[in-house]
């Protein structure tokens, strides 16, 4: 049996609170999508809201944390060490457009590292925490990466950029590259879930650019708690400052991390 500690406590009781307002908003949303005004400030709206219950839960409870978050940024408090990073809505586009996969995220770094995470899927009550050195759970049930060994065997979770983001050229080389070497790419459309998938084993790995640190800091620590290795595209750490994340099991990590190095040769870097 799964026992948490306080501040896991903390974190998925926050997630929770926040997730009864999203899951009645969706409902909304489902309805709105025929409108001719459609759902975008609707669903502004319940991503604000989803936020202000998240701050208020969590420096209720450690009242002197500092705090970033998507929407509102960063909030300096008290206590210099620990710092709470939150996506209130992680898997916008898939709530706007009334697709059931998004999530909220919560993180806790101590001294720069991230120590505790949360990611909760509301329409699937599917809670994914770990805390640093403990492993990590789905629910009550231990996380593991899976164990596949042979890239042509997995699947593997992406993020594809849209509109003006990104470098797409340098994306799209990965893509291929990655597409004719495995079973099959996924987008989901919420890089916490990605996350949280590798470390559930769903997905064989995971890799995407030009992320933020409230998309990644909770599910970098499940993936690793779950047994998995989380890297930038080039093999070193700097994903809550790069934004580019490669997550995947131990047996395929270092050949995914080559085949992007290989396929990002020779375009620009990826942002
Ligand atoms: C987005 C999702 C998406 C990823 C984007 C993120 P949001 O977060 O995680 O999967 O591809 O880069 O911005 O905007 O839904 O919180
Ligand atoms: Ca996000
Ligand atoms: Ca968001």
């Amino acid at each position: 049996m799964a026992v948490r500690s306080p501040v896991i406590n903390v974190m998925a009781n926050a997630a929770l609170k926040a997730a009864r307002g999203l899951l009645r908003d969706f409902g909304e949303v489902e309805q709105l999508q025929v409108s001719i005004k459609g759902p975008g400030d609707f669903v502004s709206t319940a991503d604000l809201r989803a936020e202000r219950t998240l701050k208020g839960e969590l420096l209720r409870a450690r009242p002197g944390y500092s705090i970033l978050l998507e929407e509102g940024g960063a909030t300096a408090g008290s206590d210099p060490y620990h710092r709470w990073i939150v996506d209130p809505l992680d898997g916008t586009t898939n709530f706007l457009h009334g697709i059931p996969h998004f999530a909220i995220s919560i993180a806790l770094e101590r001294d720069g590292e991230i120590i505790a995470g949360v990611v909760y899927e509301p329409t699937r009550n599917e809670m994914f925490w770990a805390e640093k050195g403990a492993g990590g759970y789905l629910n009550d049930r231990r996380l593991r990466v899976s164990a596949r060994r042979q890239l042509g065997d997995a699947v593997i979770g992406t993020g594809i950029p849209f509109g003006e983001r990104g470098d797409q050229p340098a994306y799209l080389a990965t893509l291929a590259r990655i597409m004719a070497a495995t079973s099959g790419v996924r987008r989901l459309g919420a890089a916490a879930l990605d996350l949280a998938y590798v470390a559930a084993g769903r997905y064989d790995g995971y890799w995407e650019f030009g992320l933020f640190p409230w998309d990644i800091a909770a599910g970098l620590l499940l993936v690793r708690e779950a047994g998995g290795f989380v890297s930038d595209c080039t093999g070193g750490q700097t994903m809550m400052t790069s934004g580019a994340v490669l997550a995947a099991n131990g047996h395929l990590h270092l050949p995914l991390a080559a085949a992007i190095r290989e396929a990002l040769r020779g375009t620009r870097p990826a942002s």
